[in-house]
């Protein structure tokens, strides 16, 4: 119903009952005791209003505690919509603060700091990803400048000259960090940074590896040149220089051959959709080749025994051989003549280990954090000489990473080394 009406009509029906009954009792009784009762009604509508009206300014100073009365007569609708505003309204309420609580959960498990400056470039807020990275407290630093907290001239120097669609980076505290100022509504600006510090070591290991792989590629390139360029100048050499020419090209070839084979395991090892083929290993079948491989190295120079004690192991037949001929041809390669060498599977305590134990030259404590890096050698030339690649060992911990083993080093230089791939026993 229209709502005019609802307000009207009962006011004037209550009007027209009090004249009617006034009229009525003037018939009965006369004017005085009619004009009486008329005056009580209206005295008593009056103070009906008046009482509604306070308890409604109680309610509005106070509507957490204070219950709205029914009312009667308009007042009863004039209360039931408040009261509805109010549950809408306190509804409103709750769905914000949830909204609220879940974007600040959002924001704490962001990687990426965010923080938020007003226009004078005065903290006002930040996730904890962004004090991390910016070493700033949120409560401790709130409404600071936020040059003031990070006094970094090149920082300083992006916000001056305000070039924001390219981000910036920084160097702070040994991390590197990306940031970029995102102007936003008319007066503000979000802070957002990035950690790249990882990104960075892999992008700078990756030029390391290329490096160092084209280095290694370009000794043995340059003796082939330059024998090749012999030849071309100087065709009338004799049938033996020749040959020894020949033989040296060869030599150098198959240095590159075996760089680039190791190479190539190595990104086969690291690729993700080369998943590892997993099959029953017979240990005891790939250690005796191992040792008959690691006998033909050696012509006879060492005393190499062979001592299996342990099950067999689920995993790659093949990337398990070629983990353990490494460490046992580093160990014929790396120990003089007449030393010994003992190559073991064995139980752990809860694992599995292959063990190669050698009394060769040894290895200075320095180095032996750093032999599983690819190219990292003590001796360069001992290397070469014996046709190491330098990528032995970091092939060896592919291997055994991938198998959820780990690889261990026992040594001392003039002392003998023994390296122990431990693979779980399951
Ligand atoms: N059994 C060992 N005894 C002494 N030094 C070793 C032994 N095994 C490895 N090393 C050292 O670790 C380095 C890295 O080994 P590796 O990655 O297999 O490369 P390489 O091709 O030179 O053998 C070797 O150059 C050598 O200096
Ligand atoms: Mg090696």
């Amino acid at each position: 119903m229209n709502p005019k009406l609802v307000f009207w009509v009962p006011a004037v029906l209550r009007a027209a009952g009090t004249a009617l009954l006034g009229l009525l009792s003037w018939w009965i009784a006369g004017p005085v005791p009619a004009l009486t009762l008329v005056l009580v009604i209206v005295v008593a509508a009056l103070v009906a209003q008046l009482v509604y009206l306070k308890q409604l300014g109680d309610w509005l100073n106070d509507p957490e505690s204070i219950k709205l009365p029914d009312g009667w007569g308009a007042w009863t609708d004039i209360f039931a919509r408040l009261y509805r505003l109010r549950r809408g309204d306190e509804r409103n309420q709750a769905e914000l603060t949830e909204w609220l609580a879940r974007f600040r959960q959002a924001m704490h498990l962001l990687p990426e700091g965010v923080a938020i400056m007003d226009d004078v470039l005065f903290l006002e807020w930040c996730n904890p990803a962004a004090e991390k990275h910016l070493g700033l407290t949120l409560e401790r630093d709130k409404g600071r400048r936020v040059t003031n907290l990070i006094r970094h001239p090149e920082f300083i120097d992006y916000i001056i000259l305000g070039r924001y669609e390219q981000p910036l980076t920084l160097s702070i505290r040994g991390r590197k960090l990306v940031c970029q100022i995102i102007p936003f509504e008319n007066r503000r600006q979000i802070l957002v940074t990035h950690d790249a510090t990882e990104t960075e070591r892999i992008e700078e290991m990756r030029r390391d590896f290329i490096a160092n792989a084209s280095h290694e590629l370009r000794t043995p390139l340059t003796v082939v040149v330059g024998f090749l360029e012999i030849a071309v100048n100087d065709p009338g050499l004799d049938a033996a220089t020749r040959k020894a020419h020949l033989s040296l090209m060869t030599e150098q070839a198959e240095r590159m051959q075996r760089l680039i084979e190791d190479m190539l395991t190595l990104s086969r090892l690291e690729s993700t959709d080369a998943p590892l083929k997993r099959e029953v290993v017979d240990v005891k079948a790939v250690v005796e080749s191992v040792a008959a491989e690691a006998r033909a190295l050696s012509g006879g120079r060492h005393d190499i025994t062979v001592a299996i004690d342990g099950p067999d192991v689920m995993g790659s037949a093949e990337e398990l051989r070629s983990a353990f001929g490494n460490l046992a041809s580093n160990a014929v390669r790396y120990t003089p003549a007449g030393g010994t060498i003992a190559l073991r599977w064995q139980r752990g305590e809860d694992e599995l280990q292959f063990s190669v134990a050698d009394s060769g030259i040894g290895i200075d404590r320095q180095h032996i954090a750093r032999l599983t890096e690819r190219f990292y050698r003590v001796d360069k030339s001992r290397s070469r000489e014996t046709q190491g690649t330098g990528l032995g060992l970091a092939i060896v911990k592919h291997v055994l990473l991938r198998h959820g083993g780990k690889l261990s080093i026992a040594s001392e230089a003039g002392q003998g080394s023994t390296f122990t791939a431990s693979l779980p026993a399951n």
